[in-house]
């Protein structure tokens, strides 16, 4: 018998609904006995929404101490300066709480965080991995050294980096084009490329976050992932330099990270708004090349990157946002090409971060999320809540469906904002 049952769930892709059963947390092949039966009545059915790339210890920290003006990224950084300076490990753990249960209502149930090492006392990266025990298994947290300021341009850069590996980091960071010279930011992505590789961890390197075409760190990464023989566990954030790349050089690029099987993520948010602030008219987008990325064949990736913090004052925490507005920023509004966007919240990121026993095929853990829209493009569309979000079979968040009216000729009548 099973224990759960799920009727009328659409697979992605699927025209007809099906049914999904659960045994024991694992997806099992549907039979007509179970102890529990939830009709989802053609909601889109999709494995848990995987994050690959958010800072939680910044979230929540906008307008403290003072709101960004200017919304750009160096009056951002001059403000996470003074705020930093009150971190404390209870601080940071008292936002995260607030955020792991955004991000659980909205589906999400792997979360790889880049966690700042900028700070002789490492505070956020204690208060993360202490965070990391307390939730156990109702989320998996992915943590990233990730060194804000550099590894060479920052006091005992190379020590916290370490010291962060030695606390329980998970990956290893890097911000190459923040360091002082082109040489420190070489020197920065092998020296966290050596650190990983010594100790068996991931890689995941803020890259080539700028609109300077000349910073080109990402094929370093490329060269040491094949040299290192790290293919498919590196992956490089951002890139939007890539966006500013003469084609002759991008399709050389391109090549060479397809040749080391790296992880791409694009942060659409947050890059949306911070990049080509040195423009005047035409000012570029400032974005990654996601299109080429995906024809390559590369694992691609959307990530959430900031939620309510001095770079992005808006967000909370769901992956489907930041499809949505790469769907116009990346314009990606093609038939086959809204269905990519789930992939890239989903089956993309599970692999950048190594999930196993993930998707939707028998045998695989029962982490699910159904959506209040019947198919992929309803979902992006209205950036649908999450009716229901299983965890090994068990349901731990649910969204009761908005019971929206209008009234039309003096009589109340029903919207579903759905195609009839
Ligand atoms: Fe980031």
């Amino acid at each position: 018998m099973l224990d759960l049952l799920l009727r009328g769930a659409r697979l992605p892709g699927a025209a007809q609904p099906v049914e999904v059963g659960i045994r024991d947390g694992l997806i099992a092949a549907p039979e007509p006995e179970a102890r529990e039966v939830i009709d989802l009545r053609g909601s889109l059915l999709t494995p848990a929404l995987v994050e690959p790339h958010i800072h939680l210890d910044a979230v929540l920290t906008v307008g403290e101490p003072r709101q960004n003006q200017t919304g750009s990224l160096f009056e951002g950084i001059a403000i996470w300066g003074e705020r930093v300076k009150s971190l404390t490990v209870e601080d940071v753990k008292r936002r995260v709480r607030t955020v792991l249960r955004w991000q659980l209502a909205n589906g999400v149930q792997h979360v790889r965080s880049h966690v700042d090492v900028c700070d002789p006392e490492l505070r956020a990266m204690r208060a993360l991995t202490e965070l990391r025990e307390e939730v156990g298994d109702q989320m998996h947290l992915q943590l990233v050294a990730f060194p804000q300021q550099g590894i060479h341009s920052f006091e005992d850069g190379e020590e916290l980096m370490r010291k962060a590996v030695a606390l329980g980091a998970d990956v290893v960071g890097g911000i190459p084009h923040f360091e002082i010279s082109r040489e420190y930011g070489e020197r920065s992505v092998k020296f966290t490329m050596a650190l990983a590789a010594e100790h068996g961890l991931r890689v995941d390197i803020h890259c080539d976050e700028t609109d300077d075409d000349h910073s080109r760190f990402v094929e370093v990464m490329a060269a040491e992932t094949i040299r290192l023989g790290l293919q498919g566990r590196v992956t490089a954030s951002h890139t939007t330099a890539m966006h500013s790349y003469n084609n002759a050089y991008a399709y050389r690029v391109i090549n060479n990270i397809k040749r080391a099987e790296m992880n791409m993520v694009t942060n659409p948010l947050d890059n949306s708004v911070l990049q080509g602030r040195f423009d005047s008219y035409p000012i570029r987008r400032g974005h990654t090349r996601v299109k080429e990325l995906l024809a390559a064949g590369i694992n691609t990736c959307i990530g959430h990157d900031s939620v309510m913090d001095p770079w992005y004052p808006l967000g909370y925490g769901d992956p489907l946002q930041a499809a949505f507005v790469l769907a116009h920023y990346g314009q990606m509004s093609g038939a086959g090409e809204l269905p990519a966007l789930i992939e890239m919240i989903t089956a993309n990121p599970a692999r950048a971060l190594g999930v196993e026993n993930y998707g939707l095929e028998v045998g695989n853990r029962a982490d699910l999320v159904a959506y209040t829209a019947p198919t992929e493009m309803d979902a992006i569309r209205l950036v649908a809540p999450r009716r229901l979000v299983l965890r090994a079979g068990r349901v731990v968040a649910r969204t009761e469906p908005a019971a929206t009216t209008v009234i039309w000729d003096g009589k109340e009548e029903p919207v579903t904002f759905l195609k009839p």
